[in-house]
């Protein structure tokens, strides 16, 4: 029997679903189901970055993983045709994982040549840093799926939670650099709930 993870992620449901948001899950998200790809998104939030991974890397299989319904709606409802309810040309490299992407990586051989993290929930009280996704135990089930020449992005706002893995990677084989990227934007990036003044963003290698 697998031992019972902690939960990492908040609600799985939000607010009532459009019909056609209901229809996409019922009858596009099946066919989206990933196997493996070349780069993995965890996390993807309502998918703004998983549409720039699709056009900037034509040919790729993108792979989001998100747990959260709404924000997997709203990914369904920007990569499919209004009219026809046909995945885009420009996305067609897209899959969808709906739920805890460990189960997922549980499930896959894929070794990524990307693997992002943008926004991680920062689980600010003390009594849900156990809830962190970014644990030493993650980071090194993620270096395990990351192609030799693979790098994991991670983007927070969040500092504390930023030197938090810091801490976590010392208990890894990899090793981690600062990246000095334009802000990548994305629904929660623009909360900017830490209230700090920018994101900080990491590059992680074997
Ligand atoms: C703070 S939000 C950031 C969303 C998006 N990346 C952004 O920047 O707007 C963190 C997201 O990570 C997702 N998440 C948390 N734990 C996860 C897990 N184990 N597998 C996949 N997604 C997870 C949550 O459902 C949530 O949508």
């Amino acid at each position: 029997m697998e031992k019972q993870e902690i939960r990492t992620f908040g609600r799985r449901h939000g607010k009532k679903l459009s019909s056609r948001q209901n229809w996409l899950i019922e009858n596009v998200l099946p066919t989206l189901k990933p196997t493996t790809g070349d780069i993995l998104e965890i996390g993807f939030g309502a998918g703004e970055h998983v549409r720039d991974l699709a056009r900037t890397n034509p040919g790729k299989i993108i792979i989001g993983a998100e747990p959260f319904m709404n924000g997997v709606a709203s990914l369904l409802s920007a990569i499919t045709d209004e009219k026809s309810n046909q995945v885009l040309d420009e996305y067609t490299g897209i899959r969808i994982w709906a739920d805890d992407v460990r189960d997922f990586l549980r499930k896959t051989d894929s070794k990524f040549s990307q693997i992002w993290i943008l926004h991680p929930d920062p689980w600010p009280k003390a009594r849900h840093e156990k809830r962190r996704l970014l644990s030493a135990e993650f980071l090194n089930t993620l270096s395990k799926h990351l192609a030799n020449d693979g790098e994991i992005i991670i983007g927070t706002d969040h500092w504390e939670y930023f030197d938090w893995i810091l801490e976590q990677i010392r208990d890894t084989d990899l090793s981690a650099t600062l990246a000095d990227f334009e802000i990548i934007q994305t629904r929660y990036q623009h909360k900017n709930k830490a209230g700090t003044e920018s994101p900080k963003y990491l590059i992680l290698r074997h």
